[in-house]
């Protein structure tokens, strides 16, 4: 089975784009993908552990230098007209639309003491948005490398994941932590990547589904969730909440043991979201652990139980998440959850290839005897993660 990656302009095609555009042609073009976390969710802002991995779609840049301070900015799917910027006037509450997350990025650079040079820059980009892929972190992760190869910063990737990070968190507005980034800038083809989120190390784990006539189903269910406002934010209030009731820096200072001491301390919906990032912690390790010793078919049952735990304890699901995550289940699936930030967004199943038309029809079905939005399913494959493409 192969992933059912939409029809894409070719570099040669985003090439003659750019020049269509300003004129001449770029100096290069990086690429960087969007992700699927395999588990491992709210657990970055905490510190603890996350497992994702680089899907088969991104979103590229070509770019060239410029000898002054301005920006130039295009996309395939924005207005006919390039958006302008000049470098010394870059400031958050100023940006707005797509051009937030490219021009975050040069900001968060600068922030860094970075001398980022003048350039046009024209995006494409495969990335559903929306869908809770993250399309944004697979923008800025892109730029991000592109501005410094072309500013000869020299950052390593991680350094890099926190400038992206950077500019979600204080030009988009959002406060999330360093998984999607991580996933877009760290991740190896056909592997996960194991993050410890609070030492930022990185380790990749096989994830060879195809070997084991597996696959991995992405619903996207339509239901749209900004993270920039509500649920998000609280839910990340709640944790840095039990983290000080507890007398701890961070939850990852805690662990599943301490879960009964805690009952008497927490308050009952705290110590609930606080019982998720704990045993979601140890699921990671659990799923690690058992990718390296006994391969994918194993994992089904962790993939359940961190669904359980999202929707019962930490709360962030959505009736239609949940459709698609039973259904998935009944109808075979190896195992089933949503992935990201919750409130709407994408449920992944893992499931037999030889199943898959099966589990597809099933989820389809379902939706449409509840009376909900016609879900996008799609096959993903843990590709690599960002590159200069030529
Ligand atoms: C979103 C955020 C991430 C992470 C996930 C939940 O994707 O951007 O930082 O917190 O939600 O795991």
């Amino acid at each position: 089975m192969t992933s059912q990656e939409p029809q894409r302009p070719s570099v040669d095609d985003l090439e003659a784009a750019f020049v269509d555009a300003f004129g001449q042609a770029p100096d290069g073009v990086w690429s960087a993908p969007g992700r699927v976390n395999l588990i491992g969710e709210h657990t970055d802002y905490n510190e603890g552990f996350v497992l994702p991995f680089a899907i088969d779609r991104t979103a590229r840049v070509a770019i060239r230098r410029r000898d002054d301070q301005r920006v130039r900015l295009m996309s395939s799917y924005a207005g006919a007209d390039p958006v302008e910027a000049d470098l010394s006037e870059l400031s958050p509450d100023a940006l707005h639309g797509w051009e937030a997350y490219p021009l975050g990025v040069v900001w968060a650079l600068q922030q860094e003491g970075v001398d980022v040079p003048g350039f046009d820059l024209y995006l494409e980009s495969s990335v559903p948005t929306g869908a809770g892929l993250s399309s944004s972190a697979a923008i800025e992760s892109a730029v991000a490398l592109s501005l410094n190869d072309l500013a000869g910063a020299g950052f390593s990737r991680p350094r890099l994941v926190q400038v992206g990070r950077r500019a979600e968190n204080e030009v988009v507005g959002a406060p999330t932590g360093i998984l999607d980034q991580s996933a877009s800038l760290l991740s190896t083809d056909g592997h996960a990547v194991f993050l410890d989120c609070r030492t930022q190390e990185s380790d990749a784990v096989p994830l060879d589904l195809a070997a084991a006539n597996l696959a991995i189903l992405v619903i996207d269910t339509k239901v749209s969730h900004a993270h920039a406002t509500g649920g998000y934010g609280d839910r990340r209030a709640s944790c840095e909440k039990g983290a000080r009731m507890a007398g701890v820096p961070s939850l990852r200072d805690l662990a599943v043991a301490d879960l009964p001491r805690l009952s008497s301390v927490l308050d009952e919906e705290t110590y609930r979201r606080v019982r998720h990032i704990l045993t979601e912690n140890e699921r990671v390790l659990q799923t690690v652990k058992l990718l390296r010793d006994q391969g994918p078919t194993t994992i089904g049952p962790v993939l359940n139980a961190s669904h359980d735990s999202m929707r019962d304890d930490f709360e962030i699901s959505c009736p239609e998440l949940d459709l698609a995550v039973s259904t998935a289940q009944q109808a075979g699936a190896l195992g089933a959850r949503m992935t990201g930030g919750g409130f709407g967004g994408s449920a992944i199943a893992l499931l037999s290839t030889s199943d898959q038309d099966r589990i597809q029809s099933a989820v389809l079905a379902a939706f449409a005897t509840a009376g909900f939005r016609r879900p996008d399913v799609f096959v993903v494959e843990p590709g690599q993660g960002a590159t200069r493409l030529r």
